[in-house]
């Protein structure tokens, strides 16, 4: 990141965590719910993480056992037991909080798409003059469901006003609160001790501390950042909301990287995922987990690749793969199937309607039609033919199917696991091997064809009698 280097140990950062997410009507709490694979609040830490602060404090409550692993140690949590609004939450963490640390940054642990260098700027905008607080804030087309930003007609903050405290002139006003602050201490201390509980929800409103401040003649001043970067996550739709907007930024990266894509809009990466450049994703794509690609690859359409890996030159089409690991010019698909535990090598290849699991398919080697690879380990240079099938369980437990390099297995053949192939061995097509082919040699198991000579002619007249 850009961003220019401010001195930061005498700031606390305080993360509102605590709330429940009524509107969500989940058991999750809200901050764990995710967008673009991972949860709300891991977002929002890693931001503040950027900042260098000298205390980040996570403020929770509601699902406090589940919320706390995901902060590990990027901040300390500060239980507030009973939820009684976000000016309480704010209190609660100043208790906790050591004498030293005299400026507060105050954010939601629901804003996902804040991002540091505005957060930095806003600790900025505070330091530069004589203020009590600084206070994000930004202009929505539809500012339905945020406070809005009350200011004189000289332009300066007077206070925020909730939606359901709101007059109908009030709420026309497009400006609303990102309900991330940059306090003094003392000033913040002093606001909120006069805090009252006279509104529409009966809760101790952290934006009150705002007009507070004003009304004993503090400067408030505020500072207008871009409106997506502000979107708090209050319901399902704000959800999806912020999720497309995280999409959005993840493509862009992955574009500017040199990364292809025929239609953003459908290409769906988690963050975290790394890709190549020079790699073109056509629609439909799911790249999620801990999954990585090379360079040079074509993916898509339609295929979802989880927790793998692909080499450089890979192309895998209409394909379903899940931990899976294939090195350089790796062809998968249309209509593969990769279950966990598939290493393929070097220019191997996995055609239509194929599926594998804990395989390993050597150098060079193909499965090109209608198979089930289980459990078996594939040389190099080998072939299966089309409707191959490893009998890797028998009702009880799982074996091992070893084909040697340069084996052809005949079409329609069945391994009975545990068997193995030798090295430039060969079964014959519909062959059911149950015991193993040594190198070089030739598996075959069927019956003996009959010939029936005449044999149309014969029926025929048989018919007319
Ligand atoms: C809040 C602001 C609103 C602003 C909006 C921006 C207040 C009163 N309202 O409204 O002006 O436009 O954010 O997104 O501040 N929380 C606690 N403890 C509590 C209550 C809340 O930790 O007792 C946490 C929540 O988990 C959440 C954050 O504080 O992460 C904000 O609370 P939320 O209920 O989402 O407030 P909004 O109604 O969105
Ligand atoms: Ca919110």
């Amino acid at each position: 990141m850009k961003m220019k280097a401010i001195d930061n140990r005498g700031l606390a950062v305080v993360v509102l965590a605590a709330g429940k997410g009524k509107r969500m009507n989940s058991e999750v709490p809200k901050v764990l719910h995710r967008i673009c694979g991972r949860p709300l609040l891991a977002y929002v830490l890693d931001q503040v993480a950027a900042l260098d602060a000298g205390e980040v404090i996570v403020v929770v409550g509601h699902g406090a056992e589940q919320v706390e692993p995901e902060i590990g140690s990027r901040g300390r949590p500060v239980l507030q037991s009973e939820q009684l609004g976000t000016g309480h939450a704010v209190m609660t963490a100043l208790e906790a909080l050591d004498r030293r640390y005299g400026e507060v940054l105050v954010m939601p642990g629901d804003s996902p798409l804040l991002e540091a260098e505005t957060l930095a700027e806003l600790i900025e905008a505070r330091r530069a003059g004589p203020s009590a607080a600084s206070m994000l804030t930004a202009r929505l087309e539809d500012p339905a469901g945020y406070g809005r930003v009350l200011r004189d007609e000289a332009g300066a903050v007077r206070g925020v006003v909730e939606e359901s405290d709101a007059t109908v002139e009030e709420r026309a006003i497009d400006e609303v609160n990102a309900c991330t602050y940059c306090f003094d201490r003392a000033a913040l201390e002093a606001a909120l001790g006069s805090l009252g509980r006279e509104n529409a929800q009966g809760e101790y409103y952290l934006t009150d501390a705002v007009a507070g401040m004003v009304g004993k003649g503090l400067l408030v001043v505020p500072r207008v950042c871009a409106s997506g970067e502000i979107i708090g996550v209050n319901d399902r739709e704000q959800l999806s909301e912020a999720e497309a907007l995280m999409r959005d930024r993840i493509n862009r990266s992955w574009m500017e990287a040199g990364v292809s894509m025929a239609d953003p809009a459908l290409t769906y990466i988690d963050f975290g995922v790394e890709v190549g450049s020079d790699t073109v994703i056509m629609p439909l794509v799911f790249l999620t987990g801990e999954t990585r690609l090379g360079r040079g690859c074509r993916i898509g359409p339609m295929t979802s690749i989880k927790d793998s890996t692909l080499g450089e030159g890979c192309s895998v089409e209409l394909s379903w793969l899940d931990g899976c690991h294939a090195a350089d010019d790796v062809t998968i698909g249309p209509y593969s199937r990769l279950r966990p535990g598939c290493e393929l090598a070097a220019g191997s290849r996995v055609g239509s309607f194929v599926e594998m699991k804990n395989t390993t398919l050597g150098r060079g080697s193909k499965v090109p039609h209608l198979s089930y690879m289980g459990d078996a380990r594939i040389g190099e240079e080998t072939n299966v033919g089309a409707g191959s099938i490893t009998c890797n369980y028998d009702g009880e437990a799982k074996h091992e199917t070893v084909i040697g390099d340069r084996a052809f297995i005949g079409s329609d053949t069945m391994l009975v696991a545990p068997v193995q192939i030798g090295d430039d061995a060969a079964t014959g097509a519909g062959s059911a091997i149950s015991r193993d082919v040594p190198a070089g040699g030739l598996g075959i198991e069927r019956g003996e064809q009959k010939i029936v000579e005449d044999w149309r002619r014969k029926k025929r007249k048989k018919g007319r009698e």
